[in-house]
């Protein structure tokens, strides 16, 4: 299964969401194995990466793949080989602002595509702009695509009614776009946690001692397994995935 974080707009917390989720319990939980993808050819995700490996990390189950090419034919072969030896695939696409190639691959190859996005009129502008012409065209060639795009309320104070906030995206979000029952809240420590290659489950771990940043980590590593069990609640029963192969009408 596969599961992209995409938004043509860069900066809406792609990369940190992908990350994070893959290492999250509740994905682990689930799969067997899980390929961390980075298709941005700037590759901020394999800088972290890098650094994982040098500071001796352990990943687990957690596979690390960095695809540069701007080829489709390149990165649909990756991707194939990738997917023939991981159960999940986490794929972190690039904001584009030209040919949306990533972004048109992630939406038709992906059970799962998560848009993160803010309560900003910049963000819903650049979303029915960019991403949502791109979306519709997917849902009209491929209705069984219908339930694959979600659109995750992101940077919210994290005093907010979330409920608000959910209930503000549905009244916006345009048909065969859902929005997530959960958001992603702004926290500072979402800024530094990976430094030294950490995840953020590991920068919780580094600074257990100091009561006021163990407070924010543990509330954000609370927020990721949120997100993380709602994604698989949605792989679970919305996707055309093989628990609903069983479903016979
Ligand atoms: N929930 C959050 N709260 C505060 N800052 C965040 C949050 N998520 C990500 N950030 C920061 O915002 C910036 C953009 O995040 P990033 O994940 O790189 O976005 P993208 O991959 O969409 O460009 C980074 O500096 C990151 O540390
Ligand atoms: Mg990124």
């Amino acid at each position: 299964m596969i599961v992209s974080f995409v938004q043509t707009k860069g900066g809406t917390g792609k990369s940190t969401l992908a990350l994070n989720t893959a290492f999250s319990q509740q994905i682990n939980s689930k799969f067997r194995s899980i390929a961390l993808v980075e298709l941005d050819p700037q590759g901020s995700l394999k800088n972290w990466w890098i650094q994982r490996e040098e500071e001796g990390l352990a990943s687990g189950k957690v596979s690390f793949h960095h695809i540069s090419s701007t080829q489709k034919e390149v990165f649909q072969n990756s991707i194939k080989t990738i997917a023939a030896h991981n159960e999940l695939i986490i794929m972190d696409i690039p904001g584009e602002s030209t040919g949306k190639l990533h972004t048109r691959f992630a939406c038709a190859s992906s059970d799962l595509v998560i848009i993160p996005m803010r309560t900003s009129t910049n963000d819903e502008l650049a979303f029915a702009d960019n991403l949502y012409p791109i979306i519709r065209e997917i849902t009209n060639i491929a209705p069984k695509k219908r339930k694959t795009f979600y659109v995750l309320p992101s940077f919210i104070h994290p005093q907010s009614n979330t409920g608000n906030v959910i209930g503000y995206f549905t009244d916006i979000l345009p048909s065969h776009v859902e929005c997530m029952e959960v958001v992603y809240p702004h926290r500072s420590v979402y800024e530094n946690f990976n430094r030294d290659g950490m995840n953020l489950k590991e920068y919780a771990l580094s600074v257990e001692q100091n009561k006021r940043f163990s407070y924010q980590a543990s509330r954000a590593v609370a927020d990721i397994e949120e997100i993380s069990k709602n994604i698989t609640f949605l792989l679970e029963t919305n996707n055309g995935g093989p628990k609903k192969k069983k479903k016979t009408r």
